[in-house]
C-alpha cells in the first residue's frame, strides 16, 4: 500500500523530550527510552510508535509496567490502546547490531557501532514516532566495554567516566529539538583530527573528525574544506553554526554519501579520506561538496526539517544548490556548471524520461529510500536555480532570509518555503510551483526569423512536456531562457537576457541587429530542459570558438560531437564533419586564454548514457563504436599536439589539490585518454610512461585507464601492480575493481565474473558492491548490454543476492534495467526477462519491489 501525500495528518501525540540509554553488545544492545509523550489535539486515538526488529524487554507508561493485553506489538507497530494526555513512556528493547547487514539504524562497520537513521531507521533502534514532523529533545547514555573507546553522539557532551567491570560511558545532549532521522551514535576505536572554527560573532566551534587508527593525516582536506563551508555559509547565506562542538564520522560500510545527523555527521569513508597517493582529483572534489553539503544541512535540514517525506526535495534540492554554489566559489563558475549540468544528464534526464520518472515533490511511494534520487536532488537544485533566475538574487537572499526567521526549529512544506520567495519579490509563484508537481524533462525549441533591412529579430520559444507515468497531460512551466547573440564572426551583438517561457509559446522580438546573428541560448543552462534550434551548422562552430558564455561553448563542442556519433550509429559517417570538427578541437585546444580544466571538459565527448537518449531506439553497441571512431579521428588528427600538450603538461615539483591543478591533470589525462582510441605501439608506450611514473594517484589512474582500454600484457601487468602496491588500501581496492568492470573487452563480463570470486570482493561493503557491478552495469554500456543478454543476467543476479540481505543497496541497482523501452527490441525484452524473474523471486524487499515492479508497469 503506497503512502500518499493528500492522506497527511499531524501526528496524534507529541514527544517532547527523549531520554536513550545504550549499553552496546555487539549481539544483544539493551535501549531504554523513556519519551515524555503529548496527546497532540482533542482525539482518543491509540498511541501507535513504530518499531521493527527490535526484541522486546518491556514497555512501561508513568512507571508501572503494562501487561501484554494492556498493548500489542506486531512486526511494525507498539500500540497502547488507552493513554492519558500526558505521560511518560518506558521501553526497553534488545537488537543485534552485528548481524545488521541492511545498514539501516544500528549496526557494525570495521567493529564499531553506528546508525544511519534517514528516513525510517530509528524505528530500527527503538519505538518512537518514526516521521520527521516529531521533534524532540534528546540526551543520550551510551555505555559499553572499554574497548569502544569513543562514545559519540548529537550535540554537547555532559558528563562521561568509568564505570565497573571494564567498562566506560559517556552522556549528550542535544538542546536543538530534532527529527529521530537526525539521531546518531557511534562508538569504537576512532583516531581524531581536531581543529576549530571560529564564528562571525566571535563564537568558537571545536572541530573534530573521527576516522579509522592510523588515517587522521587524510582527514585534513575535509577538515580544511569543512572550515571553508562554515565560512561561506555565513557570507553567502548569514549562516552561523549554532553548537560548541561539530563532529564527522568517516565508516566504511554505509550505503550513501553521507548524513547530516545534527552536530555529528557520519561519511562513507570514501568520501572523506584524502590524501595525493591514494585519491584522485575527482574524489578531492565530491569530498569538499559532500563535506560542505551535509554541513549546510544544518541549517536546510536540520534547524528547518521536513514536514514529511514528500518534502524531501525542500532540505535535498535547496541544499545541493547550496553545495553546487559553494563549488563555484571554489572551483569556477564555468567548470562547475559544466560538471553539474553533465551528471544531471547523465542520471536524471534518463530517470526523467523512463518508468521510474517521478516530479520533484512525488505524492506517493511504497519505500521512501527509493527517492533519493537525482530527480529530488539534482532537479530539485536546478529548480532552486531557476527561482533565483527569475526573481533575482537580491529577492532570492531576502526570501532566504525570510524562510530561516519563519520556520526556524520547525518542519515544514515546499509551499511554505515558496511562500516566501513570493512575498519577498512580491511576484505570483503559483505558476512556478509547477516545477515541483511535474515530472519529466520539457524540450524547449526556438526558431528564428532575422530581417537585415530592419535589424529586427524574431525568436519564437516553443515549450512541450512528453506524458510520464500517471501524468498524461503536462502544462507549460514558467521557464527562465537566457539568451545573447553574437555575429558570424564571434563578436558579441547583444549581451545575455533572459526571457521567461511562462506559456506554451512565445515570440520575441529583439531590435537593432544589424548583423547576422548567432544565438547563444540557455546560457549557464539556465533551465533543465532540451534544446532545440533551428539553425544553420556554422553557428555551432561560431560558438565553439567563441561565445562568452563558457557553458554554451562547452555545449556547442558537445552537440556537433554527438550529432557526428549519430550519424555514424546510424550508418551514415559524415566524414568531412569529423575532420572538421576534429580541427576545431584542435583550435580550443591552443585557446591561450582558455583553462585547462574547461578544455578536458571539450576534449571529454558526450557520454554513452548520453547518446543513448538522443538515439531512439538505442543501440549502445553501435553507439560505442561510433564514439570511439570520433575520438579516434581526433587523436589521429591531433596526435602530435596532443602529445607534446601531454608532455608539457607533466607534474613538475610539489603536489597541490587546487583547482588549477587539478584542471592540469585533468587535461592531461584527457589526452591521454583520447590517444588511447587510437592503440599502436607508441599509444602504448605513452600510457605505460604516464602509469609508471605517476606520482599521484590521478595521474596513475589515467593511465591504468587507457591501459583498460588497451588491453594485453601491459595492462595485466599494471592491474597487477597496482593490486600489489595497494592490497591493504580498501577505498584504492575499490578503485581497481572499478577500472577492470570498465573494461570495454569482449572479456570483460568474464573478468568481472571472475571479481565477484576474488578473496577481496565484500558483498557486505556497499562501496565494493558499487566499484564492480554498478560500475560495470552504468558506465559500460558496451558489454553490459552484450547481445545474448549475459550483462543483464549477471546484473540480475545480483540484485537478487545483494536483496537478501541489504535492500537499499540492491534497490539502488536496478535504474540500468529499468530503462528497457528506450532500448532496441531484441534488448529490451531480454532486459524485460530479467525485471521479470526479479519480481518472482520469492521473499523480495518492498524496495526491490516497488522499483522493478514500477519499470515493468
Ligand atoms: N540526507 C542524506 C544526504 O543528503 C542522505 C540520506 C540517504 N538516505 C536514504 N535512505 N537514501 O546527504
Ligand atoms: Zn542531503
Amino acid at each position: 500500500q503506497p503512502v500518499r501525500l493528500a492522506e497527511y495528518r499531524p501526528p496524534a501525540f507529541l514527544i517532547e523530550t527523549t531520554r536513550l540509554e545504550f549499553h552496546l553488545e555487539p549481539n544483544t544492545t539493551r535501549v531504554k527510552a523513556t519519551l515524555a509523550i503529548r496527546r497532540n489535539g482533542d482525539h482518543a486515538e491509540p498511541l501507535v510508535l513504530n518499531g521493527e526488529r527490535l526484541k522486546p524487554i518491556s514497555v512501561a507508561i508513568d512507571g508501572r509496567v503494562l501487561s501484554d493485553n494492556e498493548r500489542t506489538i506486531d512486526s511494525e507497530f507498539l500500540t497502547v490502546p488507552d493513554v492519558p494526555n500526558a505521560f511518560t513512556l518506558t521501553t526497553e528493547v534488545e537488537i543485534d547490531p552485528e548481524n545488521n547487514k541492511a545498514l539501516d539504524g544500528l549496526y557494525m562497520s570495521g567493529g564499531r557501532f553506528c546508525t544511519q537513521c534517514e528516513a525510517e531507521g530509528f524505528r530500527k533502534i527503538t519505538w518512537f514516532a518514526d516521521r520527521p514532523d516529531v521533534l524532540s529533545r534528546y540526551t543520550v547514555r551510551i555505555e559499553a566495554d572499554k574497548a569502544f573507546h569513543r562514545l559519540l553522539s548529537n550535540g554537547n557532551l555532559l558528563n562521561s567516566g568509568e564505570l565497573p567491570d571494564g567498562r566506560h560511558y559517556a552522556e549528550w545532549e542535544d538542546p536543538f529539538p530534532k527529527p529521530c532521522y537526525l539521531f546518531a551514535l557511534v562508538a569504537g576505536e576512532l583516531d581524531e583530527l581536531a581543529d576549530s572554527f571560529t564564528t562571525l560573532s566571535g563564537r568558537k566551534v571545536e572541530l573534530r573528525i573521527y576516522v579509522d587508527p592510523g588515517m587522521a593525516p587524510r582527514a585534513a582536506y575535509a577538515m580544511d574544506a569543512l572550515k571553508r563551508s562554515m565560512k561561506w555559509d555565513e557570507q553567502a547565506f548569514g549562516r552561523e553554526y549554532d553548537l560548541d562542538l561539530f563532529m564527522i564520522v568517516a565508516v566504511r560500510d554505509f550505503n550513501f554519501g553521507a548524513m547530516e545527523n545534527k552536530g555529528l555527521n557520519i561519511f562513507n569513508s570514501a568520501l572523506l579520506l584524502a590524501d595525493e597517493a591514494t585519491a584522485t582529483d575527482l574524489d578531492y572534489e565530491r569530498i569538499e561538496s559532500v563535506v560542505a553539503h551535509e554541513y549546510f544541512h544544518n541549517w536546510t535540514g536540520d534547524r528547518i526539517t521536513c514536514r514529511d517525506w514528500f518534502q524531501l526535495c525542500l532540505k535535498e534540492g535547496l541544499t545541493v544548490f547550496r553545495d553546487q554554489s559553494f563549488s563555484a566559489d571554489m572551483r569556477g563558475a564555468a567548470v562547475q556548471r559544466i560538471k553539474d549540468v553533465r551528471a544531471l544528464r547523465a542520471r536524471q534526464f534518463p530517470e526523467d524520461a523512463g518508468p521510474l520518472a517521478h516530479p520533484v515533490r512525488p505524492s506517493a511511494y511504497l519505500k521512501i529510500d527509493n527517492f533519493y534520487t537525482a530527480t529530488i536532488y539534482e532537479k530539485g537544485s536546478e529548480v532552486i536555480r531557476m527561482l533565483k533566475t527569475i526573481i533575482g538574487a537580491d529577492a532570492f537572499r531576502a526570501g532566504m532570509d525570510l524562510y530561516f526567521e519563519r520556520w526556524d526549529g520547525q518542519a515544514t512544506t515546499v509551499e511554505e518555503f515558496i511562500k516566501c520567495f513570493a512575498e519577498a519579490s512580491g511576484q505570483d509563484l503559483t505558476g512556478f510551483f509547477g516545477w515541483y508537481e511535474q515530472a519529466g524533462t520539457p524540450s524547449v525549441s526556438i526558431g528564428q526569423s532575422w530581417d537585415e533591412d530592419s535589424g529586427v529579430l524574431e525568436l519564437t520559444l516553443r515549450q512541450s512536456t512528453a506524458p510520464t507515468p500517471g501524468q498524461p497531460n503536462k502544462q507549460p512551466l514558467p521557464t527562465p531562457i537566457a539568451i545573447g547573440l553574437l555575429d558570424d564572426d564571434g563578436r558579441p551583438l547583444r549581451e545575455t537576457e533572459v526571457v521567461l517561457l511562462d506559456s506554451a509559446e512565445k515570440t520575441v522580438r529583439l531590435d537593432g541587429v544589424t548583423r547576422q546573428p548567432v544565438i547563444s541560448a540557455l546560457r549557464g543552462f539556465s533551465a533543465p530542459v532540451r534544446l532545440t534550434i533551428e539553425r544553420p551548422a556554422k553557428d555551432r562552430y561560431v560558438l565553439l570558438a567563441a561565445d562568452p558564455d563558457l557553458f554554451n561553448r562547452w555545449e556547442a563542442g558537445q552537440e556537433l560531437a554527438r550529432d557526428l556519433i549519430l550519424s555514424r550509429a546510424g550508418g551514415t559517417p559524415d566524414e568531412v564533419g569529423e575532420e572538421r570538427f576534429a580541427e576545431a578541437m584542435g583550435r580550443a585546444l591552443g585557446d591561450q586564454a582558455a583553462d585547462h580544466a574547461f578544455k578536458a571538459l571539450l576534449l571529454s565527448l558526450p557520454s554513452e548514457q548520453d547518446l543513448s537518449l538522443a538515439m531512439d531506439p538505442a543501440d549502445p553497441g553501435a553507439l560505442h563504436e561510433a564514439r570511439d571512431a570520433l575520438r579516434a579521428r581526433i587523436a589521429v588528427h591531433l596526435e602530435d599536439d596532443l602529445r607534446r600538450l601531454h608532455l608539457s603538461l607533466q607534474e613538475v615539483g610539489e603536489f597541490s589539490a587546487d583547482s588549477d591543478a587539478a584542471g592540469r591533470r585533468a587535461l592531461r589525462n584527457a589526452i591521454l585518454d583520447l590517444l588511447s582510441a587510437q592503440p599502436s605501439s607508441d599509444t602504448l608506450a605513452l600510457a605505460v610512461g604516464h602509469f609508471e611514473a605517476a606520482a599521484n594517484m590521478t595521474d596513475a589512474m589515467g593511465g591504468l585507464l587507457a591501459l583498460v582500454n588497451l588491453g594485453g600484457e601491459a595492462c595485466d601487468k599494471a592491474l597487477t601492480d597496482f593490486h600489489a602496491k595497494w592490497k591493504d588500501e580498501q577505498l584504492v581496492l575499490d578503485k581497481w575493481f572499478a577500472v577492470q568492470a570498465r573494461d570495454p573487452s569482449d572479456g570483460a563480463l568474464g573478468r568481472v565474473l571472475g571479481l565477484t570470486a576474488h578473496p577481496d570482493f565484500d558483498s557486505k561493503n556497499p562501496n565494493r558492491l558499487r566499484a564492480l557491478i554498478s560500475t560495470f552495469a552504468s558506465m559500460n554500456p558496451a558489454r553490459f548490454h552484450a547481445e545474448d543478454g549475459s550483462g543483464y543476467r549477471f546484473l540480475a543476479d545480483q540484485i537478487i543476492i545483494i536483496d537478501g540481505f541489504n535492500p537499499m543497496t540492491a534497490a539502488r541497482m536496478v535504474e540500468p534495467l529499468g530503462g528497457w523501452r528506450r532500448y532496441r527490441d531484441d534488448l529490451g525484452a531480454l532486459m524485460r526477462a530479467e525485471l521479470e524473474r526479479i519480481v518472482a523471486h520469492p521473499g523480495l524487499s518492498k524496495n526491490v519491489f516497488e522499483l522493478v515492479s514500477k519499470s515493468l508497469a
